[in-house]
């Protein structure tokens, strides 16, 4: 159904689909969580529809034998919201604002090696180490888990796991080995600790701890939820700035309007490409009758381009109000992380168009995409640039 990973530019498709096959069953559509077949949905309004009735449409489409299936992003109300609550207060702006200083340094640790060769590939060098760094350093555990944790490679989304349901659940396994053993410690008291997984363990809902289960599904769900999609978002908004050398420029004269040019990133280049729900029975979307049991991809990335929603969609315009974009969801399950994410990003290019300047794809370069069914982003980004510090 996604074209050809070769196709970086996903908009000319999206519009065709939002004309002609606006809901669409696919018979053939891999789910990462194994068995196939989804309808997609393309139009704006018919995706808000969709989150906006969940008690119609529901999160509970991944197997409990994946530890994402057993985290808040898949478990429906009342449930849903009171594990929420459990970490929400942690990403506040104000509970975020400690991490501002730290962000920086780690920019600028990340960057300067690089500086003097004038190149690099953003996306190994920068875009992948930085959301990982994060959102550890946010987590807050012992320096010997988080030590365990980093060389990881984080693939939860899927840009190299097979369609086989089981390698992905390995890769969980994988990554939630060091923090199946921090929690095994802390429950036994060897270690302790003031940090938002220990806060989980300590917590309960309704008088009863959650289970290990639920304990490792939060694990997965933060680790994976902040680090690959932010790597996206990174990816994409440097894209962007080579694509438009005059918005470099205008950034580097005006660092207060970067946040506005993150957002825009957002909207037209959405680090994710779809997400999805399952039918709780039988149900009608303007005009189209999807049955109980079936899985429902909502393309947010089309809906962002959606004409009727906003105007010029296919112009990159930084003064536009796009504060309906889906992004980053909508709904009970809107990100929670989204403030985490736009701080990374603005201190990142910040940081980068401080040192940068002229940055450019480098001329040989091939670009294609991760090929996740999930995110939209860049295998590699080749770029050159000058620095700024050298005339
Ligand atoms: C640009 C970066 C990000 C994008 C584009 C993004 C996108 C999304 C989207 C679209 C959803 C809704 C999924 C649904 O409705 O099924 C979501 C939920 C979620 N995101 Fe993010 N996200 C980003 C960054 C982060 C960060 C930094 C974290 C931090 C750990 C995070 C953690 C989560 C969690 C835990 C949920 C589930 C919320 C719930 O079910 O109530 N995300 N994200």
């Amino acid at each position: 159904m996604i074209p050809s990973i070769d196709t970086i530019d996903l908009a000319p498709w999206c519009h065709r689909m939002r004309v002609a096959h606006p809901i669409v069953y696919n018979s053939e559509y891999p789910r990462v969580h194994g068995g196939k077949g989804a309808w997609h949905l393309f139009r704006y309004h018919d995706i808000r529809y969709v989150l906006d009735h969940h008690e119609i449409f529901s999160s509970e489409f991944i197997s409990r034998k994946n530890h994402l299936g057993n985290s808040f992003l898949a478990t429906d109300p009342p449930r849903h919201g009171k594990l929420r609550s459990l970490v929400a207060k942690a990403f506040t702006p104000t509970a975020i604002a400690y991490l501002e200083s730290w962000i920086t340094s780690q920019c600028e640790s990340l960057l300067q090696p690089l500086l003097s060769a004038g190149k690099m590939d953003f996306i190994d060098a920068f875009a992948r180490q930085l959301p990982k760094r994060t959102i550890l350093q946010f987590l807050g555990l012992p320096p010997e888990i988080t030590a365990q944790l980093l060389p990881q490679e984080i693939d939860i989304l899927g840009k190299n796991h097979s369609e086989d349901p089981g390698s992905l659940q390995l890769m969980e396994e994988r990554i939630s080995q060091p923090f199946y053993q921090y929690i095994s410690q802390y429950q036994q008291g060897i270690t302790s600790g003031h940090n938002i997984i220990a806060g989980l363990i300590d917590a309960n809902i309704d008088g009863e701890k959650l289970t290990l289960a639920e304990l490792l599904g939060f694990c997965i769900v933060l680790l994976s939820g902040g680090i690959e999609t932010t790597e996206a978002f990174l990816g994409n908004a440097m894209y962007t700035l080579c694509k438009l050398p005059a918005l470099q420029e205008y950034l580097i004269q005006h660092p207060a309007s970067i946040p506005a040019a993150m957002e825009e990133v957002l909207r037209f280049r959405s680090p994710v490409l779809n997400f999805h729900r399952i039918a709780r029975h039988n149900t009608i979307i303007n005009g189209i009758e999807i049955k109980a049991g079936e899985l429902v991809g909502l393309y947010s990335i089309s809906a962002n381009r959606d004409p009727e929603v906003f105007n010029n969609p296919d112009e990159f315009n930084i003064w536009r109000n796009n504060s309906i974009s889906l992004s980053f969801g909508h709904g009970i399950h809107s990100c929670i992380g989204s403030m985490l994410a736009r701080m990374e990003a603005r201190i990142a290019f910040s940081v980068i168009l401080k040192h940068m300047s002229g940055i450019g794809i480098q001329e040989d370069a091939v670009l294609s995409l991760s090929g996740s069914p999930i995110t939209y982003d860049l295998k590699t980004l080749p770029i050159t640039f000058r620095n700024r510090h050298i005339q």
